[in-house]
């Protein structure tokens, strides 16, 4: 992000952050009314809210005050609405720090399932930016950490397992985007005991349909949505489209809970992290992970919509 694109979303964005700061309280208020669905990890009783929160681009805002304020309101939203899983990585910028700073602020480090990433080519590297990436997040232990992009993945993954053997991370996983690596991600499943994996999937993304969910499920491993909305540009795709006039049926509102509610009712996907700066845009997301879910008919019926649009 430009320094110029930054100091105009603060202008535009400056007042309405500090207004929902200010309402946090009012937000906690409603809390525990609605809490999201969710699923649990394959083959264990560890339940996940079907949407978590990412933080590319979105959280990588430095020190500006205005900014960080904006995204502690944004945690404060998806917190007061149940939701559990943040995802990072110390590709992020300054993403990690704007997360421990919104976590210290709202005290919010024990409902948070914290998830990060480990991303050098340097295996000698790992521990220690894992190290940092846990202090910048200032909690005791990450609950998940994924070799991000698979980049060097043979000896991160010794070292998480290593950490998990130890009883320093929950579980382990690994991640990719945009289709990408999708063989080699196949065989890692198959090879290693994974607990998740993180790919892109979504309503015109559906690669992972054929190979990969399937073979989640057959080995018991969590699946994570990435690029749920391909970094905004798929709604801005099927923004001023109608929605079908059966959407209400799902309980879709709008073009982001109907996408949201097609990859979330996936049996086999754990969560979707859609990113944003808005905490109106993170209760509309966590709004989706709600009854009703579209059933195989009517997921068919979604996709060929889209796809017709
Ligand atoms: N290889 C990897 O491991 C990998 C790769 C890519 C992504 N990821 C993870 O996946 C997360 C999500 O992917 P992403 O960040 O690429 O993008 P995304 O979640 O697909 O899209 C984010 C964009 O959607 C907009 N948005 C969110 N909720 C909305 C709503 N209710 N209505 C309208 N617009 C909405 C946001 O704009 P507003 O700010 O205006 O809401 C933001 O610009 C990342 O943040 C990251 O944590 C991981």
């Amino acid at each position: 992000m430009t320094h110029r694109t930054l100091t105009r979303r603060r202008l535009l964005q400056g007042m309405a952050s500090l207004a929902a700061a200010a309402a946090m309280p009012a937000i906690h208020a409603e809390a525990q009314e609605k809490s999201p669905l969710k699923r649990p990890l394959p083959g264990t009783d560890f339940p996940l809210p079907l949407v978590g929160l990412g933080s590319w681009i979105t959280f990588n805002v430095g020190n500006d005050p205005v900014l960080l304020e904006q995204c502690t309101a944004v945690m404060a939203a998806f917190f007061a609405m149940s939701g559990r899983m943040i995802d990072s990585s110390p590709m992020y910028g300054s993403s990690q720090a704007t997360i421990g700073h919104g976590l210290e602020k709202l005290g919010a480090a024990q409902q948070v399932y914290a998830t990060d990433k480990v991303w050098t080519s340097r295996p000698d590297e790992g521990s220690a930016q894992i190290e940092a990436s846990r202090q910048a997040w200032g909690i005791p232990r990450f609950d998940l950490l994924q070799v991000h992009n698979l980049v060097a993945w043979e000896e991160h993954l010794e070292t998480l397992f290593a950490m998990k053997e130890a009883g320093e991370i929950r579980h382990v996983g690994i991640t990719t985007s945009h289709g990408r690596r999708h063989d080699t991600m196949e065989r890692i499943m198959r090879d290693y005991p994974l607990d998740f994996v993180q790919l892109t999937y979504n309503i015109v993304d559906r690669e992972a349909e054929s190979r990969l969910l399937p073979l989640a499920r057959e080995r018991g491993i969590g699946v994570i949505a990435n690029r749920p909305f391909q970094r905004k540009r798929l709604i801005r795709r099927l923004e001023g489209k109608p929605l079908p006039s059966w959407a209400s049926d799902i309980g879709a509102g709008n073009w982001a809970q109907f996408i949201l509610k097609f990859i979330i009712s996936h049996p086999d996907i754990s969560c979707a992290i859609p990113a944003t700066t808005r905490p109106d845009h993170v209760r509309e997301n966590m709004a989706a992970a709600a009854n009703p879910l579209p059933d195989a008919a009517r997921r068919r019926a979604m996709a060929d919509y889209v796809q017709r649009l």
